[in-house]
């Protein structure tokens, strides 16, 4: 199986599936809040619903720009609201997002094996480069 088809069978096992009653977004949640002070911190004025919202869009943004492969992808309007000027995302949060979401990912897909991590990797790769990069800038390159 190649890195799309690891990734799209693992995704149809997770999201078919609950764990301690919740569903694979919500545990994910729970997983990155709970991981550092700075992420609850950041989402301190922010509701619960818009938390999740943000995970869960955050998550099908990362995919939909490795699937278009286009740095012209509304990853710029995101990529802006998360540098340094507005939100304040540290690049190193990136990183537990990822690390939060492959934890999740082997709590989930029962299946789950070295070739599938990697193909998730794989996959929220470029978006989370591209994000990573936008953060010192404060104009869009590529765009
Ligand atoms: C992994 C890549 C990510 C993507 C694609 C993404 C995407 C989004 C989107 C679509 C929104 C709502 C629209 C907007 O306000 O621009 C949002 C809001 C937000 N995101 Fe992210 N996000 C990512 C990672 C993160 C990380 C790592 C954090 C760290 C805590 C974070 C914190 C926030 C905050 C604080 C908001 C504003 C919530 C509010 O008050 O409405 N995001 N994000």
């Amino acid at each position: 199986m190649n890195t799309e088809q690891l990734f799209d069978h693992s995704l149809e096992r997770v999201l078919a599936r609950q764990r301690d009653g919740k569903a694979f977004f919500e545990a994910f949640y729970d997983a990155f809040i709970a991981a550092s002070p700075e992420v609850a911190e950041k989402f301190r004025d922010t509701d619960m619903e818009r938390q999740r919202t943000m995970l869960r869009k955050s998550f099908y943004h990362l995919l939909s720009f490795y699937a278009s492969n286009d740095a012209d992808y509304y990853l710029h309007r995101v990529a802006i609201s998360h540098n340094h000027r507005h939100y304040n995302i540290r690049p190193h949060l990136y990183d537990l997002w990822l690390e939060t979401l492959i934890a999740t990912l082997w709590r989930f897909d029962v299946h789950c094996d070295e070739a599938t991590e990697l193909a998730w990797r794989l996959i929220m790769a470029p978006g989370i480069v591209y994000m990573k990069f936008h953060y010192e800038r404060d104009a869009i390159v590529g765009s």
